[in-house]
């Protein structure tokens, strides 16, 4: 598994070295040492043929022949690790795709924030609630939600927890997409709830017998089944926050004489932990997988070539995704020098917009929410901005559900602040629900078909 490293020689372990931001401080350490040995002994989530795969679908849609679709939970929770949840994800997901598929005329390469997003960063270390501190919920993968002093200790066992039930999710998405649930020859198999009595529902079946129209067209020409239609692979991907949980599924492949981290095919580094002398960087340099970069309104010209420098100092394609995240309104602002101190640098990257991080707002009442017409208007300015520089931005990142909940508002369904208390679930960041993140893709679609 590991073997004997030269003390220059870079090594999973290395970060150590370095100041690592946002990572627990767990009481016991004896406890955090026997839990990370275990885990490092433990069979793989992925394997390194998918995580190279992946890396060459990205290269496609680095040179503007595939488009990526990430998408997924702000926070996976333990709770939530559920038979109806994992389907209602894969199947809007699924949905998505084939409206992208439908408007851009592209592969869609679909990327869940799945299977391994436990951990997030945090802007206070500490919550402060009717005058009594406690840690912050760092997430499922470290502590407990709840408000009380026990559940916000740093527990190892959870590192544990966090990697089987990641196991377990992608276990099942695998069986569902090799007994042939992804198989685009079926498409009522994704049917969700909204498809009876959504605004968009006729546009979408629309789609659907167009698609599937232009299947048996194909067949019937070619007078065989297209095999490559049954099957549509779903890779994961999570922060990759909880650098000893990454460390200890990092693997040394002798055949191919590299690192791989396979707790997950695509990991990013987000926007809190990307200093160029800290500790995650340090860890993502010397993994092979394919990998992230959040973008925000703080990231420098020099930075960002900096850290492009030191993730793919051979300019590999498909090595880096750039995910930015400005906000609808200062992502006309800063994209144009991004881009170009991109170019500078000579590197090929995959340019994703997410246009949810940089849109968060408090209501009134201080419920977080993000309004549907700012996701829009960010994407719509992405993608006007990347066109203008002779830029191509191949791929969105967003936070969705396959579920009913009213977290963002706006949308067909016109939800409203008034709205936010009837199913507002998660714990973390709000989500477009299954009929928001549908009507996304039909604007994505839309847009590019002109
Ligand atoms: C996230 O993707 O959930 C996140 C925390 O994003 P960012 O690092 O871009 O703020
Ligand atoms: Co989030």
């Amino acid at each position: 598994m590991t073997r004997n490293i030269p003390a220059t020689e870079w090594h999973p372990a290395r970060w150590q070295g370095k100041e690592a931001q946002q990572q627990p401080t767990y009481p016991d350490q004896a406890e955090l040492d026997r839990t990370v040995a275990a885990l490092s002994k433990l069979p793989p989530i992925v394997t390194s043929w998918e995580v190279d795969a992946l890396k060459s679908h990205i290269a496609r849609a680095q040179r503007g022949e595939a488009f990526v679709l990430q998408g997924g939970d702000c926070a996976e929770t333990f709770d939530e690790c559920t038979s109806e949840n994992i389907v209602a994800k894969l199947k809007i997901l699924l949905q998505m795709s084939l409206v992208l598929l439908y408007g851009l005329k592209k592969p869609i390469v679909r990327v869940g924030r799945m299977a391994g997003q436990y951990a997030k960063p945090r802007s206070a270390d500490t919550e402060t609630r009717d005058g009594t501190t406690l840690p912050s919920f760092r997430g499922d993968l470290v502590n407990r939600s709840a408000f009380t002093e026990a559940d916000r200790v740093p527990e190892p066992q959870l590192i544990l927890r966090g990697y089987e039930r990641a196991a377990l999710t992608l276990n099942f998405v695998r069986s569902l997409v090799d007994g042939g649930f992804a198989d685009l020859h079926h498409p009522e198999y994704w049917d969700l709830d909204w498809v009876g009595h959504s605004p968009m529902a006729d546009e979408y079946r629309g789609i659907v017998e167009s698609i599937s129209g232009s299947l048996d067209f194909m067949e019937t020409i070619l007078g065989r089944e297209l095999h490559h239609a049954q099957r549509a692979d779903i890779y994961a991907a999570h922060e990759g926050l909880h650098l000893l949980y990454e460390q200890a599924q990092t693997r040394y492949l002798e055949r191919r004489g590299r690192w791989y981290n396979l707790t997950t095919h695509f990991p990013w580094i987000g926007m809190r932990t990307a200093q160029l002398d800290g500790a995650h960087v340090e860890y993502f340099r010397g993994i092979a997988n394919p990998m992230g970069i959040k973008i925000g309104p703080g990231m420098t010209r020099e930075w960002l070539q900096e850290l492009i420098r030191v993730l793919n100092p051979n300019n590999e394609p498909g090595r880096l995704t750039l995910i930015h995240r400005f906000g609808a309104r200062s992502v006309e602002q800063h994209l144009p020098e991004m881009i170009a101190a991109v170019r500078e640098t000579g590197s090929p990257v995959l340019w994703v917009c997410d246009p949810m991080h940089g849109n968060t707002e408090s209501t009134a009442d201080g419920v977080k929410t993000r309004r549907f017409d700012n996701v829009v208007a960010e994407l719509e300015s992405a993608f006007r901005v990347h066109a203008e520089q002779g830029s191509y931005l191949g791929g969105v990142h967003l936070e969705l559900t396959g579920e009913d909940v009213t977290e963002c508002t706006g949308g067909a369904r016109g939800l409203t602040d008034n709205d936010l208390a009837r199913a507002y679930k998660s714990t973390v960041d709000p989500r477009l629900n299954y009929e928001q993140a549908m009507e996304v893709a039909m604007r994505i679609a839309g847009l590019r078909r002109g």
